[in-house]
């Protein structure tokens, strides 16, 4: 009998931060209780700050950081080339934005465009943006939720991957909205990288297929 095929391994991933981190702690207590059932594995975490409680998860899960600050670089295409740089060496095969406050540019998405994912506390295309919980409340929404999408060029413009709908209360504040939002937005992102690893991914104009 043939022995079985060797098990693809893991989808490397590096996960960007500016924050708490709480995505990317989702993604690694995913790996850590499924293992390479999973599919993919965390392999380094950047950001562009530092002193942020997500670095500090990395650093607990004994993981390999790097910070890319802007301020650091002449210009903002310096900043972008070298964040780039930072991502390439660790051989991603996903990248993953979890709360990375931080348009990337172009040198950044001729590396990685079509493989790198951002979560966004909205059901875009409403209330893209850095406040887009805030914008939702404002504008009197119902409903709002979370959205996992490819990035490109634009502000929270590119393919949609999933989303999933969190009702808006009339005692909402932006805090407690955004709470509700992350509950959902964890569990959504652990799926939707655990799916894209295995499963593979195609992406035709704004439509992603997922076999
Ligand atoms: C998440 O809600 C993410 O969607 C949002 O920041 C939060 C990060 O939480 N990102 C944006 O607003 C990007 N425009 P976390 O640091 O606890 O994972």
């Amino acid at each position: 009998m043939p022995l079985p095929a060797e098990p693809a391994a893991p989808a490397r991933v590096v996960v960007l931060v500016s924050g708490s981190g709480t995505n990317l702690q989702a993604l690694l207590d995913a790996v850590a209780e499924r293992g390479p059932a999973y599919g993919a594995e965390v392999v380094a975490v950047g950001a562009d700050r530092s002193g942020i409680e997500g670095l500090a998860r990395a650093e607990r899960a004994g993981l390999p950081t790097f910070v890319c600050r802007v301020r650091d670089y002449p210009t903002r295409e310096a900043w972008d080339a070298a964040l780039a740089e930072a991502v390439a060496e660790h051989r991603p095969d996903l990248v993953v934005s979890a709360g990375f406050m931080k348009i990337v540019g172009a040198a950044f998405l001729a590396r990685f465009g079509g493989r790198f994912v951002n979560t966004h506390p909205a059901l875009l295309p409403s209330f893209p943006g850095a406040h887009a919980v805030r914008d939702a409340l404002a504008h009197g929404a119902r409903v709002t939720g979370c959205t996992v999408h490819f990035v490109d060029a634009g502000v929270d413009s590119g393919p949609i991957i999933a989303q999933r709908a969190v009702e808006i209360r009339d005692t909402d504040d932006e805090a407690a909205l955004h709470e509700r939002i992350k509950d959902v937005e964890r569990g959504l992102l652990v799926e939707v990288v655990g799916r894209l690893a295995r499963d593979g991914y195609s992406i035709e104009g704004r439509k992603v297929f997922i076999p």
